[in-house]
């Protein structure tokens, strides 16, 4: 494998995904793995992630010199490549000018992993130590106001180091360079994609689960669909789907997730109405993390009341059930705060908002993954694009899209709007070209308006249309003013009590996409 030593990194798997996107297996081990077992897993090649730390401070993480010596080949990343330089006899200091963001980026040498750069290229940087000298053997290949050594190399000991991110979007030219470094520097062929995930996980399924039954949570969207069928691959009868209506769900959807999964996967499906349980639990909460929380328990607790039922019908082989599936995404865990120092964001109900006495074992076979990968494997298990190429809708639904108490009123009032604004951007063919566009209520915020000369005095609803490629950055989408147009006047027409339609124009960061 190609290992990704992760230095406490917001972006480690980041770039576990980038060496993925060029065909080539990755594994992410942490930096506190000693250098004899790292290099027991035999890798082709070493990346060294950033993070939070300074080399020169007492107790900051190293590596061992052995890495270096293996003659595998190494790139480091940001701190990665500081802790190159200041191990191998380099200055390593504080930068007289920090750099985060986008950075102009002088390229000094093309030859070697920069081959091909442009002399002046953008990068993207975040950082307030730098490399003011290189270690020996090595050539200084860029540099820039903040940073004197801002890439470097020692092609004859194949180690190689920039930094910037190279695993951020941000950089234009970034994937090219992680690219160059695992087919050219370190001579590894394209040779892993989506059937090599969907193999190894069912293996890894069967392995674990042997003969129990299992119950996977379905919640109509693309992630729990896809680890359902994976498992279903893995176990096949084994499996019994749970779908939850918690009362949250949007217009219809309801029935057409339990048609369309059933119709497409074939998986034994129990539909559990639970919105009475959910409602009476919510009653009063407007705080966003707690009812989060709150939903992230019943859920749950739902689950188990299900499990019963399966141990139940399938008594008679003396079956038990412990484990659960879920179809949490990588994204879910680092904003829950689940990566290694990440901070928590908000609690993902399938994360963060989990209950301390659950009793399943989890099985999480996409946790490690991005919402673009798992669409590639729902589309090579087979599944049809209408469920694969469904928009994001969260687990605690639209209970975290009316900000303040989550009343049945106005769950009913939002899921009208919902629907229009579905409507109409489908009818205006934007299905694909937007990410999502969770339509919000601000139950408690009030305004004056004038309709059918009468004077009202109604809450606003929120529009936001968003564009992204995991989630975890966005920017909002440039929708045209008419569809815009009609969205606002429908809703006005036809939802009593909303008496005006605005337009979030936020990108992630600052924002994030839901409103809570
Ligand atoms: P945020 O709001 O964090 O959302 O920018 C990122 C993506 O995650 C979805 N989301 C959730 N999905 N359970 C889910 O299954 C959750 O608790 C949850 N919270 C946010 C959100 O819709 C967006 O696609």
């Amino acid at each position: 494998p190609v290992l990704v030593v992760d230095f406490g990194a917001q972006y480690a798997q980041l770039i576990a995904r980038r060496v993925r996107e060029a065909n080539v297996y990755s594994e992410l081990v942490p930096h506190s793995m000693s250098a004899d077992e790292m290099l027991a897993k035999d890798p082709k090649a070493i990346i060294l992630s950033g993070g939070p730390a300074s080399v020169f401070e007492p107790g900051a993480p190293g590596i061992d010199k052995k890495v270096f010596e293996a003659g595998v080949p190494v790139l480091g990343i940001c701190y990665g490549f500081q802790v190159m330089a200041y191990e191998l006899g380099g200055t390593v200091d504080k930068a007289a000018l920090g750099e985060y963001g986008k950075t102009e980026t002088s390229i000094d040498d093309t030859e070697g992993i920069l081959a091909g750069s442009p002399a002046e290229q953008t990068t993207w940087m975040s950082h307030g130590v730098a490399v003011e000298k290189a270690p020996e053997g090595f050539k200084v290949l860029a540099h820039t106001e903040g940073a004197p050594v801002a890439a470097m190399e020692d092609d004859s000991r194949k180690l190689y180091g920039v930094q910037w991110h190279p695993e951020v979007k941000h950089t234009p030219r970034g994937q090219e360079l992680i690219e160059t470094f695992l087919h050219k520097c370190a001579g590894l062929d394209r040779d892993w994609d989506a059937s090599n995930i969907i193999e190894d996980q069912v293996k890894k399924i069967r392995e674990e689960v042997g003969d129990a039954q299992v119950i996977c949570g379905l919640s109509g969207g693309v992630d729990s669909a896809v680890a359902a069928a994976l498992v279903h691959k893995a176990i096949g009868d084994q499996l019994t789907c749970v779908f939850v209506d918690h009362g949250l769900l949007r217009k219809g959807e309801a029935e057409q997730v339990k048609h369309d999964f059933v119709k497409a996967t074939g998986i034994k499906l129990i539909a559990v109405d639970a919105s009475e349980d959910f409602l009476t639990a919510l009653k009063g909460v407007s705080e966003p993390e707690r009812k989060r929380k709150i939903i992230g328990e019943k859920f749950i607790r739902t689950f188990e009341k299900a499990q019963r039922q399966v141990i139940e019908e399938a008594g008679k082989n003396g079956a038990e059930v412990k484990y659960l599936v879920q179809g949490t995404l990588y994204p879910d865990v680092v904003e829950s705060g689940g990566g290694d120092g990440a901070a928590n964001i908000k609690s993902h109900h399938n994360v963060g908002g989990l209950p301390k006495d659950i009793k399943f074992k989890l099985i999480e076979p996409l946790r490690t993954l991005f919402k673009d990968e798992v669409r590639a494997i729902g589309t090579k298990l087979g599944l049809p694009d209408d469920i694969v190429w469904r928009q994001p809708f969260p687990g605690p639904g639209l209970g975290i899209r009316i900000i303040g108490e989550i009343t049945r009123e106005r769950l009913d009032l939002l899921r009208e709007a919902d629907a229009i604004a579905r409507e109409e951007l489908s009818k205006a063919g934007l299905d694909r070209d937007i990410w999502q566009c969770p339509v919000v209520l601000l139950a408690d915020v009030h305004s004056v308006g004038v309709q059918g000369d009468e004077r009202t005095y109604g809450s606003p609803i929120v529009l936001r249309p968003v564009s992204s490629e995991d989630a975890m950055t966005a920017d909002w989408s440039r929708v045209p003013y008419d569809v815009l147009a009609t969205i606002s006047t429908r809703i006005t027409n036809e939802c009593r009590g909303i008496n005006r339609v605005v337009l979030d124009v936020t990108s992630k960061p600052p924002a994030t996409i839901e409103w809570e």
